[in-house]
Formats: C-alpha cells, structure tokens, sequence
C-alpha cells in the first residue's frame, strides 16, 4: 500500500484494516459503542465487510437490506445478505420495495430518471425512515475512498457547489434526518475487496445489471490513472477536501426542508418525491386494472 507505505502479511493487514476503521470513526466522531447503528447492506464487499468490523470492534451494529425488485440479482443478493447474518448471529431488517411501490425496473420505465437515480432516491429515503422507525441512532453506509473521490472530482469538474457543502463522511442528525456516516470513505476499493476476501466473506461478485453509471466508472478510471503515476494522490483529493474545502461550503443550505405531508419525511416541498412517485405508480396501476 504505498499511499501509506505499508507492505503487511494477510494477518497485520486484517488487523490494521480493523484499528483503521476505528480510528476513522474516532477522527470523525461519526459515533460510540452507545450508539444502535444501522448498516445498509447490498449483499455486496463493501457493506458485508463494514458490517463484520463493527460487530468485531464491538458496535451494536443491525443491517437493513432493501430488496429492489431487480430480477435474479435482488434475490441473489438478498440470499447472501440472510446467510451472512446468520454467521454474524445479527438482526437483519428486510423490506421489499413492491410492497409499497414497484420494483426498480418498473420505475425505471414510468420516470424520467435513470433507474440508478431513482434507486439511491428511494434507498436514502428508506434508510432514514427504517432507522427512525426502529429506533437506530446512526445509518451507516459501505462507500469507500474511490466511491467519494470519484463522485467529488464528477461535481469540482461541473463545480457543483451544492454538492460541495453536502459530502462528509458524517453528517449530523437534523429535521427529519437520522445521523448518516461512511467508516470505510479512507479506505480503497481493492483495500475493502482483499479485507472481505481474506476474511472469507461470502459477498454477491456480480454488479447490479444497472450498474452504477457510466460517469462514475470514468472518473473512478481517471483517478486511478493519476494514482499510479502519483501514488497518494487520490487520498489527498479527499482528504484536502474535507479539511479545506468543505468548511468553506457547509454553511451554504439551499432550499428550505419541511415534513412531508403525507409521510412525514424530510422533504424540498409539501410532499416529498417519493410520496409523489407512489401518487403516479397509484394512477398507472389504476389505468392498468381498469384496461
Ligand atoms: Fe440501484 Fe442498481 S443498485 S440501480
Ligand atoms: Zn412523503
């Protein structure tokens, strides 16, 4: 690992990869073995592995899995995540999209957004009300350093400003919101990769058929083009970021957050997106029955 010239054996990397994660959550103050947290999990590396550190390090720590109606991959994926909390011995909260909306590829074809869009729309969403009604004090989410470095360098390069004042990897509770943090944001992707596998953890190798955008995938390339001519470089475009650069943008909220009024979540206007989404899923279903 030069980016922190260190070279371990299988056995110190764990172990360093463990102390890491809780010195990460210390330097944040993202939260304390008091604290009921609730980890978002895919089925994937990032959040099995975020999952089996912080019930290692002794956190209090339950998942959630949002089943997404995608097909195979959903049930594949769903299958890994009930096995893997089995092992853990750990609750594991399920919700299933359909029961209240459609699945993702429904969606997909009734907005005009792309379906990845609308999925991290209901994933958020979903995140935060779960944990409310569960009494969770703190969401916790498996992006790792070349997820945040990616989606930063895609909005300094379209200077979205808004984005600017949003991106830390922990950002307090407030009106509505639980508390949300990212343990793994100062680890690399082939860092969490070798830590789930070395561990032997049984994760879903297969992307979802959506996949995360094309944008994101090219800037996670360019990135990775820099750091292997400049190692460390992608670390520090994070890390300068966060201590630089975010405090200047923090303050900056724009657009006013109110209760939505059919749900009650945080919301941009009187009711929120998703809640407008069911209203239009309603109507299409209605016109589908009645043809
Ligand atoms: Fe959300 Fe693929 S996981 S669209
Ligand atoms: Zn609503």
């Amino acid at each position: 690992m030069p980016h922190h010239r260190l070279a371990l054996c299988k056995e110190d990397f764990l172990s360093w990869f463990e102390r890491y994660t809780e010195r990460t959550i210390k330097e944040f103050r993202m939260f304390s073995k008091e604290d009921k947290v609730l980890v978002a999990v895919s089925g994937g590396k990032d959040s099995l592995a975020l999952w089996y550190v912080l019930r290692k390090l002794g956190y209090r720590a339950d998942g959630f899995y949002l089943h997404l109606g995608i097909g195979e991959y959903s049930e594949r994926s769903k299958e890994k995540v009930e096995k893997f909390a089995n092992s853990l011995g750990a609750k594991v909260i399920i919700k299933d999209l359909k029961e209240e909306l459609v699945g993702i590829p429904e969606l997909e074809k009734v907005t005009s957004r792309s379906a990845c869009s609308v999925c991290g729309m209901l994933k958020r969403y979903n995140f935060n009300k779960v944990a409310k009604e569960h009494g969770y004090t703190v969401v916790v989410t498996g992006h790792n350093l070349d997820d945040e470095a990616s989606s930063l360098l895609a909005n300094v390069v379209n200077w979205n400003t808004k984005y600017l004042g949003r991106k830390y990897p922990v950002l307090e509770e407030e009106e509505g919101f639980v508390r949300k943090a990212k343990p793994f944001c100062k680890f690399t992707e082939k860092e969490t990769a070798l830590y789930a596998l070395l561990r032997g953890i049984d994760f879903i190798e297969e992307e979802c058929p959506y996949s995360e955008d094309a944008t994101s995938i090219f800037f996670k390339e360019i990135l990775n083009r820099i750091e292997e001519k400049f190692p460390g470089t992608k670390m520090k475009f994070y890390l300068e970021y966060l201590r630089k650069v975010y405090p200047k943008f923090r303050e900056r909220k724009e657009g006013k957050v109110q209760p939505c009024k059919v749900c009650g979540e945080p919301s941009p206007a009187e009711v929120c997106p998703v809640c407008k989404l069911k209203e239009r899923i309603g109507g299409v279903k209605i016109i589908k029955d009645g043809a």
